[in-house]
């Protein structure tokens, strides 16, 4: 059914023909695009919404049902666009309004719907306000947007208080006063480029509620949050006493992530969505220490769904599977958000890669490991995880099975982590450098000129071009996947698994007709045949006697016959 949205809140441009079913996100596949490297139009070595724009048909076909994209807004690329100047305004290098708007128009009328990144935790330090807070000095009311604060010791020569960069380094940035003295410090979690908002300031909330408004007049069907963890700060940013904050991320509530406070600031956010006709969506990029935790941002008048950093983290191990998932499935059924599921993104290794190297080493992860064994356990990890109930999110070139690029000269990162050292995230160009389209030519398809991260060899054997309509590519596998979850089995449907008792390092689940098995160890296992083989990521062999035999690092979906 395709129906029109109404025009009431909404002006012209938002006028859109995707298929109106309600609760759409529950059980979407949602496909980041990457702008820098997915597509670019003009040949100049970069991604650009005309590029994006030009593939939707692509995405259209894989099957998924909403785009992502991460930031593409007027910045001077501190951070790769997560470092805003102008919330409002497109980069030149990605294009302009009037690209994004004919992007928003075109998807619609493809049926996908368009997620847009906000980032409301920190502006650029190029944004008007944080230019006139420098330029304005202490004192003035400028100053209060942000967290000015003067130092410690005898000179304040030495920050505030002790919290430490997520990129490195210390959280604090000293200024040269207008009168070429130093002086204040502001605080910023992320680059020096960063600096936090204060949003104990309510003119911060009244911004952010009209670039919301402005974004769903363009037609935008939902944001993800950046560092929704993030806006609010302890009372009085308290030390955190402790110089292992690194490790402590993710791990317990700190000073400065996973406030309380944080959830009255989406509580209003929602207000404003929900005056929005079509069913439009939050996702909150929230790290916390628990997934209970990460409920609580999805509570039914906060935002819709939260990414699970806790299943990206999992290793491909049977049990630690089953118990991320039941946990997670336990921890939303009450709040009746859907979950969400994620493999891959642009902060985090490739899981081919993760994968292909051995547990424990994180995800930020530097070697290539066994690429063969990498990409057989990506393959089946996918499997597993669109097999699950709720919400999925796929990131550009994964069903590519692009392995991350783990060896690209230092003279060519861009990474500001990479740069201020020791950070947990230096390592972030790997898994973005530009997707391959075409088996050969300039950038192999991604655009006329170069591409702004070099592209390895043998990266034209990888692309959409050489793996369309080759039997048992990756693209296909996906093709096919995404295909089945919505048209035969309705997998993101329903909010619980049961599982079936499997052999060692095997996970067995039914979702009524339909059943998953998933094999991690390192020896093929045999398992009841389930029916007929919907989709499988490596050869099944199914016997007269109704057994199956699955090899090692393999998912099958099995529909009763
Ligand atoms: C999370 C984004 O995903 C990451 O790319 C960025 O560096 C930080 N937030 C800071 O905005």
């Amino acid at each position: 059914m395709s129906q029109q949205y109404s025009a009431d809140s909404a002006p012209k441009s938002a006028l859109v023909t995707v298929a109106d079913r309600r609760d759409w996100w529950r059980d979407a596949v949602i496909y980041q695009v990457y702008p820098r490297s997915f597509a670019d139009s003009n040949g100049d070595g970069m991604g650009d919404l005309e590029g994006v724009r030009s593939r939707l048909p692509y995405l259209r076909d894989l099957g998924v049902d909403a785009v992502w994209l991460s930031p593409f807004y007027a910045s001077p690329q501190a951070d790769a666009g997560y470092d805003v100047a102008d919330y409002r305004a497109v980069d030149p290098m990605f294009g302009n309004l009037l690209d994004a708007d004919a992007l928003i128009r075109d998807a619609h009328e493809l049926g996908l719907r368009i997620i847009v990144d906000l980032v409301p935790n920190h502006s650029s330090d190029q944004h008007e306000w944080f230019k006139r807070a420098l330029a304005e000095g202490p004192g003035s009311p400028t100053r209060e947007r942000y967290h000015f604060r003067a130092g410690q010791g005898e000179n304040g020569e030495l920050p505030p208080n002790d919290w430490e960069s997520i990129f490195g380094g210390p959280a604090w940035t000293r200024v040269t006063e207008p009168d070429g003295t130093p002086g204040e410090w502001y605080l910023h979690l992320f680059a020096p480029e960063q600096p936090d908002f204060d949003w104990d300031h309510p003119a911060v909330g009244d911004e952010f509620r009209s670039v919301l408004r402005f974004w769903l007049d363009m037609g935008v069907d939902g944001f993800r949050i950046d560092v929704a963890h993030g806006l609010v700060k302890a009372e009085g940013l308290p030390d955190l006493g402790s110089h292992e904050q690194l490790k402590l991320l993710g791990n317990d509530v700190m000073p400065f992530f996973d406030q309380d406070g944080v959830h009255e600031i989406y509580r209003q956010w929602r207000l404003v969505l929900d005056e929005y006709s079509g069913d439009r969506i939050f996702v909150a990029e929230a790290w916390t220490p628990t997934i209970e935790r990460t409920a609580n941002y999805v509570r039914p008048d906060e935002l819709h769904q939260a990414f699970n950093f806790q299943y990206l983290s999992t290793h491909w191990d049977a049990e630690e599977l089953r118990a991320c998932i039941d946990r997670t499935l336990d921890a939303m059924r009450p709040v009746g958000a859907p979950a969400t599921w994620v493999l891959s993104n642009h902060d985090v290794t490739r899981h081919a890669t993760r994968f292909a190297n051995p547990a424990g080493l994180g995800t930020q992860i530097r070697l290539a490991g066994d690429r063969e064994l990498g990409l057989r356990r990506a393959r089946a990890a996918t499997l597993l995880m669109l097999a699950l109930p709720g919400s999925a999110y796929l990131y550009q070139g994964e069903e590519l099975g692009l392995p991350d690029v783990v060896d690209l000269p230092d003279e060519v990162r861009q990474d500001p982590a990479y740069f201020r050292g020791a950070g947990q995230d230096g390592f972030r160009d790997g898994c973005r450098v530009p997707i391959p389209w075409d088996r050969e030519g300039s950038s192999y398809g991604f655009g006329g000129g170069g591409s702004w991260l070099p592209q390895p060899a043998g990266w034209g054997e990888l692309s959409v071009e050489a793996q369309t309509g080759a039997a048992g590519s990756t693209l296909e596998l996906y093709r096919a996947a995404l295909a089945a979850r919505s048209e035969q089995a309705d997998l993101g449907a329903g909010d619980r698994v049961e599982w079936l008792k499997a052999p060692e390092g095997v996970l067995a689940f039914r979702r009524g007709a339909f059943v998953c098995t998933a094999n991690t160890g390192g020896e093929a296992a045999t398992v009841r045949a389930y029916g007929r083989v919907l989709l499988a990521s490596g050869e099944v062999t199914v016997t007269d006697d109704g057994e199956a035999k699955v090899p090692a690092d393999a998912t099958v979906w099995w529909i009763a016959d």
